[in-house]
C-alpha cells in the first residue's frame, strides 16, 4: 500500500505535453475561454518539436501554382493508400489556414523577395497529381519546429494557460470506460498530484528511443501511448517506423530533407547519384521510405562509403555559400559539430536513422480517440493529437513536413471539440481511491526495485533488438526472432534495480518508468510487424515484398496487456468529408 498525500487540481481541460501539438492545442482551448492546464516532463521550449527543421507543409501557393487536392493526393499516395482519406482532407484542406495562424501568432518565418512566407521543395510534394515537384514547404530557415514551439509558448502564457513543469505524467484516471484526468509526480519537490478534468489531450509524441539509432530525443519515450495501453485501450499501425534517409552517421542527429529541397544530393561510393535508378522522376525528393531503402539496398550491395561502408555521402558543397549560411544554418552548425565537416567543402556522411511513429492513439480527425468495440466508437474525455495520435493522415509513411502541419492543424482540431463539449465550470466526478491507487502501486513497486537489472542494461537490450530485428527491411525469421527476444528485457524488469529511492529529481526512476513505457511499445510495434505479412510503405518485408490491398488495407490495433499482446484490424476509411473531392482509389506508388 501506498502512503502518498495527493495534491488536487481540478481543470476543464488538461494537455499532456508542451510539444507543438500541445501549445498548439492549449492556446486553443485557453482562448476559448476554458481552465486548462499543460503538464509537462521537459521545459516547453525543450520539446522535441524543437528539433524539426525542414519545414510545415500548406499547399499556399506562394511560390507558384498549389491546390490543397494536390496535397491530398500526394499524402495519400505517401501514405501507401493507408491513410485515412476524410482525415487527410481534413489536414489538407485547413492546413493553409492553420499556417497562416501561425504567421499572425508571430512565427518568424523565411521570407520570398516580395514579403510572403518562402516554401521549400520537399520529397513526395508534387503538383497535378503527381506530375511535377512544387515548392509547399513553409520554412523558418531549417529551424521551422523551434520558431513554432517557442511562438506557442508565449502565446500560451499571453493566454493563461496554467503551466505544470517538469511534472512527469503516471497514469489516466479512468472510470466506467471514460477518461477523468491523471495522476502526475512533480520531479522538482516530489509531491503527487491528481488532476481532474473533463478532457484529458495526451500530446506526448512518439517513441523513437525504443531503437538504438534515432533522431529523437531522450525524452522521446512515448508516455501516453505507454498510459493508453495499460487503461485497456489498442494503439495503431504500430509496425510503421520512419527511417529519415539522413541522419548524421554514427550520431543520429538529423540532417534536413530541405538540405535536399535546396538542391543537394546523395552519392555511394561509386560517386553515382544512385537515386536515379530507385525513383528516376522524383530522384531525391522521392519520399522517406523510398529513399532509405534505396540507402539500405546500395550499402547492402557493397557500394557504402567509409572503412565499413556503411554508409552514404549527401553533397551540398555545389551550393551558393550565400543559400547555405540563410536557409540552412542548423544543419551547417550540426554538421561540424558532429561530423566534423564543413558543408560548403566536404560531403555529409548520413545513413537511414529511426525519426519518427505514424502508428500511435487511433483517433478521429477531431482529435478524440477511438476504440473498436464491433464498430468504432469514441473514448468519452480521452483526446490525443501529434505523433501520440494515429489519425490516421500518415498511413504507412509519412512525408516530410506533414509532421509540423499535423501538429497544429489537429492541435487546433481538439481544442475546438474541447470546446464544443465541455462547458467551463462543470463540477467533477467523484474519483475512487481504487482508480488512483493502481497507478501508485506501479509506481511504487518499480521505486522500491531491488533486484538485479539495470534499467540502462534493459534498455539496451530493447533498443538492440528493435535495430536488428524490425530494422529498413524485415523478415519472417527476424521478426519472429525479434518478438521473443524483445520480452526478455520486459520480464527482466520483475527483478529491477532502482539504486536512488528519493522522490526529488529521481532520474534512476524517471529511467525506469520511461523504460517501463518503451518496453510495451516496442512489444506491440514488433508483434504487429510480424502480423502484417504484406510490404507497404515503411513497413518493407523481403518476404512479402508487395502491397496486398486484398487482406492489408486494414489498419492494426494492438492490445497489450503485460508482454501479452491482442492484434486485431480495422478497415481503412474510403470516403471523404465533402463532395470538393473524390476518394483516391489505391495505384502503384512509383516516384
Ligand atoms: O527533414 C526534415 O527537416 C524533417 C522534417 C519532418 O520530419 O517533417
Amino acid at each position: 500500500m501506498n502512503s502518498y498525500q495527493i495534491i488536487e487540481h481540478e481543470y476543464d481541460v488538461v494537455v499532456l505535453g508542451a510539444g507543438g501539438a500541445g501549445l498548439r492545442a492549449a492556446v486553443g482551448l485557453s482562448e476559448a475561454g476554458l481552465k486548462t492546464a499543460c503538464i509537462s516532463k521537459v521545459f516547453p521550449t525543450r520539446s522535441h518539436t524543437s528539433a524539426a527543421q525542414g519545414g510545415i507543409s500548406a499547399a499556399l501557393g506562394n511560390m507558384g501554382e498549389d491546390d490543397w487536392r494536390w496535397h491530398m493526393y500526394d499524402t495519400v499516395k505517401g501514405s501507401d493508400w493507408l491513410g485515412d482519406q476524410d482525415c487527410i482532407e481534413y489536414l489538407c484542406k485547413e492546413a493553409p489556414r492553420a499556417v497562416l495562424e501561425l504567421e499572425r501568432y508571430g512565427v518568424p518565418f523565411s521570407r520570398t523577395k516580395d514579403g510572403k512566407i518562402y516554401q521549400r521543395p520537399f520529397g513526395g510534394m508534387t503538383k497535378n497529381y503527381g506530375n511535377e515537384t512544387v515548392q509547399r514547404t513553409c520554412a523558418a530557415a531549417d529551424r521551422t519546429g523551434h520558431a513554432i514551439l517557442h511562438t506557442m509558448y508565449g502565446q500560451a502564457l499571453k493566454h493563461n494557460t496554467e503551466f505544470f513543469i517538469e511534472y512527469f505524467a503516471l497514469d489516466l484516471l479512468m472510470k466506467n470506460g471514460e477518461c477523468k484526468g491523471l495522476i502526475a509526480w512533480n520531479l522538482n519537490d516530489g509531491t503527487i498530484h491528481r488532476f481532474r478534468a473533463h478532457i484529458t489531450i495526451i500530446a506526448t509524441g512518439g517513441y523513437g528511443k525504443t531503437y538504438y539509432s534515432s533522431t529523437s530525443a531522450h525524452t522521446c519515450t512515448g508516455d501516453g501511448n505507454a498510459m493508453v495501453l495499460r487503461a485497456g485501450l489498442p494503439l495503431q499501425d504500430m509496425e510503421f517506423v520512419q527511417f529519415h534517409p539522413t541522419g548524421i552517421y554514427g550520431h543520429g542527429t538529423l540532417i534536413s530533407e530541405g538540405v535536399r529541397g535546396e538542391g543537394g544530393y546523395l552519392l555511394n561510393s561509386k560517386g553515382e547519384r544512385f537515386m536515379e535508378r530507385y525513383a528516376p522522376k522524383a530522384k531525391d525528393l522521392a519520399s522517406r521510405d523510398v529513399v532509405s531503402r534505396s540507402i539500405a539496398v546500395e550499402i547492402n550491395e557493397g557500394r557504402g562509403v567509409g572503412k565499413e561502408k556503411d554508409h552514404v555521402h549527401l553533397h551540398l558543397n555545389h551550393l551558393d555559400p550565400k543559400v547555405i549560411e540563410e536557409r540552412l544554418p542548423g544543419i551547417s552548425e550540426s554538421s561540424r559539430l558532429f561530423a566534423d565537416v564543413d558543408v560548403t567543402k566536404e560531403p555529409i556522411p548520413v545513413v537511414p536513422t529511426v525519426h519518427y511513429n505514424m502508428g500511435g492513439i487511433p483517433t478521429n480527425y477531431k482529435a478524440e480517440v477511438i476504440t473498436v468495440d464491433g464498430s468504432e466508437k469514441t473514448v468519452p474525455g480521452l483526446m490525443a493529437i501529434g505523433e501520440a495520435a494515429c489519425v490516421s493522415v500518415h498511413g504507412a509513411n509519412r512525408l516530410g513536413s506533414n509532421s509540423l502541419i499535423d501538429l497544429v492543424v489537429f492541435g487546433r482540431a481538439a481544442a475546438k471539440r474541447a470546446a464544443e463539449i465541455v462547458k467551463t465550470g462543470t463540477p467533477h466526478e467523484e474519483i475512487s481511491k481504487t482508480e488512483t491507487d493502481k497507478c501508485l502501486n506501479r509506481f511504487e513497486k518499480l521505486r522500491n526495485g531491488n533486484g538485479v537489472n539495470r534499467t540502462a542494461d534493459l534498455r539496451l537490450a530493447m533498443q538492440k533488438t528493435m535495430q536488428s530485428k524490425c530494422a529498413v527491411f524485415r523478415t519472417e525469421k527476424t521478426l519472429k526472432e525479434g518478438v521473443q527476444e524483445i520480452r526478455k528485457p520486459y520480464e527482466g524488469m520483475d527483478s529491477i534495480s532502482v539504486k536512488d529511492k528519493s522522490l526529488i529529481f529521481n532520474t534512476d526512476l524517471v529511467e525506469t518508468l520511461e523504460f517501463d513505457n518503451l518496453i510495451r511499445q516496442a512489444i506491440v510495434t514488433i508483434d504487429s510487424a510480424y502480423e502484417r505479412k504484406e510490404s507497404r510503405g515503411a513497413h518493407a518485408r523481403e518476404d512479402y515484398p508487395k502491397r496486398d490491398d486484398n487482406n492489408f488495407m486494414n489498419h492494426t490495433l494492438s492490445f497489450c496487456k503485460g508482454s501479452e499482446t491482442k492484434i486485431s484490424y480495422r478497415p481503412v476509411h474510403k470516403s471523404t468529408l465533402s463532395n470538393e473531392v473524390q476518394y483516391f482509389p489505391p495505384q502503384e506508388r512509383v516516384y
